[in-house]
C-alpha cells in the first residue's frame, strides 16, 4: 500500500465495532476478568489494565508502525517522552551516548542532567559528520542518536553511513524522525533501529495536544523496549490518543500542501534583502540538498533563515506587528509560526559561526499570498526601526 491510503486506513477495524469508521476512545483503567481463571492468566491477555493499552492506542500504534516500516510501537504522552525513555530503555550506568550537537535542546537537557545522574555519558558530534563517527564510537558506546534534518539549523545526516559505523560496533541507531513525520522521511529503511516522533506536530496537526511515538524495526531485539516504557508508567491519554488518530488521518494532504507553500515561502525569504541565509534542505544551493535529495521524498514546512542584523528593536517591530505568523513553540499544525532561535546556546561539538538573528519558520495552512503580505510589511516595519 502507498502512505497515502496506509495513512487512511492503517489501524482501523470497522467492523469489530458495528461498523463505525473510527476507533472508539476506550476510558480505562481497570479491565475486569470474567471468571478467576482468566484473572490469573491476564499477563498474556492483549488488554489487561488500561496503562499497558487498549484498542484506543493499539490502533495509533499499529498505523505508524506501518508508515514508519517498524513491527512494533509504543505510545508516549508527549515527543519528550518518547526521546527520554527510549534514552533511558536503550541504555545502562556506564554506557557512553553519541549525540547530535544539532538535537532538539530538551533532548540535550535530559542527557546532560537525568541521563548523567544516572551514570550514562553523552558525547556531542558534528551532525555532518557520517562515517567519520565511527572514530568516536567506543566499546561502552551503546546509542548513536540523529535527528536529520536538526532542530534550528536543519542540517541533513548521512544516517546510512552513519547507522553503518555504528552497527560495526553493535550500537543502537535512534532516529527523532518529527521532521519528516514517517511521511517523507523512512529512518528505518535507512538504517535506524528504533525511530520516535513527537506526534504533537504533523500526526496532531492542529495545536492541541502532545503525543510521542516510538517505533522498531526489529521485534525481537526491541520489543523490551515497550515493557521498558510501560514499566515506567508512561502512557498516553485516550482522548489525545484519539486526536492524534484523526490528525493522521489527513497528514498526508496537510504535508503536501504545508511542503508546496513552505517551498513558496522559502525561495521568497530567499531573496529578501534582509535575510543573509535560508536553511532549508529542499532549496538547491543547500549545504544538505543532495543528501535530502538522496534520502527524503518530501520536505515538511519546517524551516529555519539567518537575518542579515541582529538588531532586537527592528525585530520587535516586525515581530509585534504580525497578523498571520503566532510566536509560539511547537509547530506542525495548521497555523503559521515565526520565532527567533538561538541556536549559539546550545551547540558544544560545533560553532555556530552565523552574526544575524537566527529564526525559525512553520508554513501552515493559509493562502501563501497572505503570509508573504504579513512578512512584506513586517519587513518594512523592520527596516524603519533599524
Ligand atoms: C524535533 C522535536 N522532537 C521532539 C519534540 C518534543 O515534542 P513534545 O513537545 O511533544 O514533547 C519537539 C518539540 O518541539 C521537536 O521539535
Amino acid at each position: 500500500m502507498k502512505d497515502d491510503t496506509l495513512l487512511t486506513h492503517a489501524g482501523n477495524a470497522p467492523f469489530e465495532n458495528y461498523g463505525v469508521v473510527n476507533p472508539p476512545v476506550y476510558h480505562a483503567s481497570t479491565i475486569l476478568s470474567p471468571t478467576l481463571e482468566a484473572y490469573l492468566a491476564r499477563g498474556s491477555a492483549k488488554v489487561r489494565y488500561g496503562r499497558s493499552g487498549t484498542p484506543t492506542s493499539f490502533a495509533l500504534e499499529d498505523a505508524v508502525a506501518e508508515l514508519e516500516g517498524g513491527t512494533g510501537a509504543v505510545l508516549t504522552p508527549s515527543g519528550l517522552a518518547a526521546i527520554t525513555t527510549v534514552l533511558l530503555a536503550c541504555t545502562r550506568a556506564g554506557d557512553h551516548v553519541l549525540m547530535t550537537d544539532s538535537a532538539y535542546q530538551p533532548t540535550r537537557r535530559f542527557c546532560d542532567t537525568i541521563l548523567a545522574k544516572f551514570g550514562v555519558q553523552t558525547e556531542y558530534y558534528d551532525p555532518l559528520i557520517g562515517g567519520d563517527i565511527a572514530a568516536l564510537i567506543r566499546p561502552e558506546t551503546t546509542v548513536v542518536y540523529v535527528e536529520s534534518p536538526g532542530s534550528l539549523t536543519f542540517e541533513v545526516q548521512d544516517l546510512p553511513a552513519i547507522a553503518a559505523a555504528a552497527h560495526d560496533a553493535g550500537a543502537t541507531v535512534v532516529a527523532d524522525n518529527t521532521w519528516g513525520a514517517g511521511y517523507y522521511y523512512k529512518p528505518l529503511a535507512l538504517g535506524a533501529d528504533i525511530v520516535l516522533q513527537a506526534g504533537t506536530k504533523y500526526i496532531v496537526g492542529h495545536a492541541d495536544t502532545n503525543m510521542g511515538v516510538i517505533v522498531w524495526k526489529d521485534h525481537e531485539r526491541y520489543g523490551t523496549v515497550r515493557t521498558d516504557i510501560q514499566g515506567l508508567g508512561v502512557c498516553a491519554g485516550p482522548d489525545d490518543i484519539y486526536l492524534a488518530l484523526r490528525g493522521l488521518r489527513t497528514m498526508g494532504v496537510r504535508l503536501q500542501r504545508q511542503q508546496q507553500s513552505g517551498l513558496v515561502l522559502a525561495r521568497w525569504l530567499a531573496d529578501r534583502p534582509e535575510v543573509a541565509r535560508v536553511m532549508h534542505p529542499a532549496l538547491e544551493g543547500d549545504p544538505g540538498h543532495e543528501l535530502w535529495k538522496r534520502d527524503f521524498t518530501g520536505a515538511c514546512s519546517l524551516f529555519g533563515f539567518v537575518l542579515a542584523s541582529d538588531d532586537m528593536t527592528a525585530l520587535a517591530a516586525m515581530m509585534d506587528g504580525l497578523q498571520l505568523h503566532g510566536m509560539g513553540a511547537s509547530w506542525g499544525g495548521y497555523e503559521s509560526l515565526l520565532i527567533p532561535t538561538w541556536p549559539n546556546k546550545s551547540r558544544t561539538a560545533t560553532k555556530w559561526k552565523e552574526t544575524g538573528q537566527t529564526m525559525r519558520i512553520h508554513v501552515g495552512l493559509e493562502d501563501p499570498d497572505d503570509l508573504i503580505a504579513d512578512l512584506e510589511a513586517g519587513f518594512e516595519r523592520y527596516r524603519k526601526a533599524g
